[in-house]
């Protein structure tokens, strides 16, 4: 698997820091990743809010069955390893001091890759106008904590629809694990659903689960195939025929089979979904994340090149859910997660045909999370947005075009192919039922289309 950068680890030993302090470089720290076995978060979880509600109450009883030590106070002498500030009670913008009163200590009392977690109430179109304003309220003071953290450390909102408190836990169990190590100033939005058992076996919330991962062969696929694997699922590994020796290793590696296939081909979906049922008995989770880019100018963009990317990243999810959405392809109750890319949210120069996919991409999301039969059948339907991921791909890009890249958000550095499989196998647990029509960027806050 891919590693922190060279200058990640430099600034992170007793010289490099010295020397960037002094000339005012950023100080990047490697992240807090996670490791099966290790504990979900490093120190005790202050719990604080306005007033008591049945949000926190469910957080911390799940909290605490998670294994966390939650704490009233800003506990003296140890660090913090995470603050969950539970707002969903807040009605007008004055309510909004609680969050004020209880952050303000407790931030300067985070341990390095702490995790400040916001849970509020999403805004409907019923309440009061003041209302509105204070739940919205949430969403600029969470990306402005996740801009002024040091050390790794990360800031997320999670916005809960009333009567369904308990469906918000899974997300932000993964928001205070090392599992959203580069998630950082995003919004989670938790629909309709009750509190899910916690799996049988909590290191392995995707046992029995059968998923396909397009684009398996190398880069951040190969990773999802090995993340989903290493949380219980068996995987089926998609990559075209001219990729199959390493198609090949990655299968063998993560005890899953290959299928060579070309996503674009007319029957790829009905291939893939007969595959799963006949060498494995079904599907769970589709992740589809083959994807290309040929950048240049739109003015020198012609048909062909345009039509290529359009038709890999956008076009061929389309024709492949045909199948894959089916009554015999997605069994009740399973999950697709798709890949965009910040490039879809921002635009970028020279990237006009990779940007139209990826935006398309999440105009697919918004499409399938609102088809009531999908919902009537359990099935959810998230993505992910990368930003900058070190993978082969980037490590093409010039060196100074790269460091800015790597650099332009709020934890100084690149993320790895792991961050973005972690938050693909997050969406992909049972936990996550309520979870729907999301859009995650898995970019480190960047400060590209925030
Ligand atoms: N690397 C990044 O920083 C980044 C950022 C944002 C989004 N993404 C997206 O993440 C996904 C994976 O990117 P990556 O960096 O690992 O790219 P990559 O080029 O390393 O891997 C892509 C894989 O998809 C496969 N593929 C391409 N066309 C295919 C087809 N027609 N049928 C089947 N498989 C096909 C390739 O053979 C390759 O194995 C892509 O959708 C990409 O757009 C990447």
């Amino acid at each position: 698997m891919a590693r922190a950068d060279g200058y990640t680890t430099f600034v992170s030993s007793g010289f490099g820091k010295k020397l960037a302090t002094t000339l005012g470089l950023p100080q990047p720290v490697p992240l807090r990743r996670y490791v099966p076995g290790g504990p979900l978060v490093d120190g005790p979880v202050l719990v604080g809010g306005h007033a008591d509600t049945p949000a926190v109450t469910a957080l911390r009883a799940g909290l605490t069955a998670a294994g966390a030590t939650l704490t009233e106070v800003v506990p003296d002498g140890a660090r913090l390893g995470g603050v969950v500030v539970d707002l969903t009670a807040a009605e007008t913008p004055a309510d909004l001091e609680s969050l004020r009163a209880t952050l303000a200590p407790a931030l300067k009392r985070l341990g390095r890759c702490a995790r400040v977690v916001v849970v509020g109430r999403r805004p409907g179109t019923s309440g009061s106008v003041a209302q509105q304003a204070a739940r919205r309220a949430l969403e600029g003071v969470t990306r402005s904590v996740g801009k002024e953290l040091r050390a790794g450390a990360t800031a997320n909102l999670v916005l809960v629809t009333e009567g369904s408190e308990g469906a918000a836990l899974g997300t932000v169990l993964f928001l205070l694990s090392g599992r959203s190590a580069y998630v950082d100033g995003q919004v989670f939005r938790v629909g309709e659903g009750g509190a899910v058992d916690a799996p049988a076996d909590a290191e392995h919330p995707l046992a029995g689960k059968v998923a396909v991962v397009t684009g398996a062969a190398r880069g951040i696929g190969a990773d999802i195939a090995r993340t989903i694997a290493r949380d219980g699922a068996t995987v089926v590994c998609v990559d075209i025929p001219a990729a199959g020796a390493s198609l090949a290793d990655v299968a063998n590696e993560v005890g899953g089979t290959a299928l060579q296939v070309d996503v674009t081909a007319t029957d790829a979906g009905a291939r893939i979904a007969e595959h799963a049922r006949t060498r494995h008995g079904g599907l769970d989770l589709v992740v589809h994340n083959a994807g290309i880019t040929r950048d240049k100018l739109l003015a020198n963009t012609d048909e062909d090149r345009w039509d290529s990317v359009l038709q890999v990243n956008l076009l061929s999810i389309l024709r492949m859910n045909e199948a894959l959405l089916a009554k015999d392809g997605l069994r009740d109750g399973g999950r697709m997660v798709l890949v965009s890319s910040i490039a879809g949210i921002a635009g970028n120069r020279g990237q006009s045909s990779y940007a139209a996919s990826k935006a398309g991409v999440i105009g697919l999301v918004d499409g399938y999370a609102a088809d009531r039969a999908l919902r009537r059948r359990g099935i959810t339907v998230n993505a992910v947005a990368p930003g900058f991921i070190e993978t082969e791909m980037t490590a093409k890009i010039p060196f100074a075009t790269r460091e800015v890249g790597r650099r332009l958000n709020s934890l100084s550095q690149g993320g790895l192919p792991v961050d973005v499989a972690e938050t693909i196998a997050y969406f992909a647990a049972d936990a996550q039922a309520a979870v729907t029509g999301n859009v995650v960027r898995v970019c480190g806050q960047s400060l590209l289309g925030a």
